[in-house]
């Protein structure tokens, strides 16, 4: 891969979806994923196999696999808490699962009703029947910069996390601004502490767009050699047990800056529009 070149890993059809109040039809949100498809995206985070208790938007997750257009061009990742999603994630032929943890314990916690050492734990059969079923493994760690229950985060929390997540065997961890309270400076400080122990190639970007930081945190992050960002279509996103948490950066805001500032993406901006303009006639009023 030539060094210009960056990675957008779409979350929108996860991230985003999870997050709506309203209950949005499989079938409408098969239609966005395969308008996504023809973009030149090679990843899409398209669902989660989480307990539908805890997040009902997603209880669909097996029909929307089932229904979805294939293409041989893109992964298409799910997010598996736990054996039983990793299993669905197996009969869904999903390409890639996620296992996501916290830098935080308070989100931890509220998000996935165990403490990160847990968390850790209950990872480590899924991460090995996922990686023997010969799925791409990636990993998250939420709360890089600050927590809606416990406040400011010190980056060496998120280096053991991550470092523990890439152990398990995750070819990447994506590094969440899970309320987009990050800032370029403590994006900078993160980074200045992460990259002496962590290749940046093994990173992702995952910033949510609260304040408005969320371009500039990117291009703090390609300085520091990071090439891969999660965005969203139509900047959807949010979690539902992150109080405050507002839209992943938009993935038509994203491409545009990059390319302008010459970096390469491989994605159309045309047919980007053709599936943000699908999603805005939803009429969609997010939490
Ligand atoms: P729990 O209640 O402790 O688990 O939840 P449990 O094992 O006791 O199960 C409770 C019920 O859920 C049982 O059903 C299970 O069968 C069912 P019952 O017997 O009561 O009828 N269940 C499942 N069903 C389907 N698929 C599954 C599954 N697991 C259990 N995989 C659990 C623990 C982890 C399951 C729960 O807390 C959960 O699902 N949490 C997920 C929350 C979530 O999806 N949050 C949003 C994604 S994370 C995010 O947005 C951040 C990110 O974007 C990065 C960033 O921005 O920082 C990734
Ligand atoms: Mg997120």
């Amino acid at each position: 891969m030539e060094d210009k070149h960056v990675t957008i890993y779409e979350v929108g059809p996860r991230d985003g979806l999870q997050n709506e109040n309203a209950i949005i039809p499989t079938v409408d949100k098969v239609a966005l994923i395969d308008c996504l498809s023809k973009t030149g995206l090679t990843k899409i985070e398209a669902t989660s196999f989480v307990s539908p208790k805890w997040v009902p938007q997603m209880s669909d997750a097996l029909e929307v696999m089932d229904a979805i257009q294939k293409s041989p061009s893109v992964d298409y990742a799910v997010l598996t808490p736990n054996l039983k999603g990793l299993e669905s994630a197996l009969k869904a032929k999903a390409d890639e699962v996620a296992i996501f943890a916290s830098a935080s314990e308070g989100f931890s916690q509220k998000n996935i009703n165990c403490s990160i050492g847990e968390s850790l734990v209950r990872f480590k059969p899924v991460t090995k029947m996922a990686l023997e079923a010969g799925l791409k493994l990636r990993g998250y760690v939420s709360c890089i910069v600050e927590c809606p229950y416990d406040g400011a985060i010190e980056p060496q929390a998120v280096i053991e996390v991550a470092s523990k997540l890439l152990e398990l065997g995750c070819y990447e961890v994506s590094l969440g601004d899970t309320i987009g309270k990050a800032s370029p400076q403590s994006i900078a400080h993160l980074l200045d502490v992460i990259i002496p122990n962590i290749e940046a190639i093994k990173l992702a970007g995952h910033f949510h767009d609260t304040n408005g930081d969320a371009i500039d945190n990117v291009d703090v992050a390609l300085q520091y050699g990071l090439r891969t960002f999660d965005s969203a279509i139509g900047g959807l996103g949010g979690c539902p047990y992150a109080p405050g948490a507002k839209g992943n950066v938009s993935t038509i805001q994203l491409v545009e800056h990059l390319h302008n500032a010459d970096w390469k993406t491989g994605l159309d901006l045309n047919a980007l529009h053709d599936a943000q303009n699908l999603l805005q006639s939803w009429k969609l009023s997010e939490k």
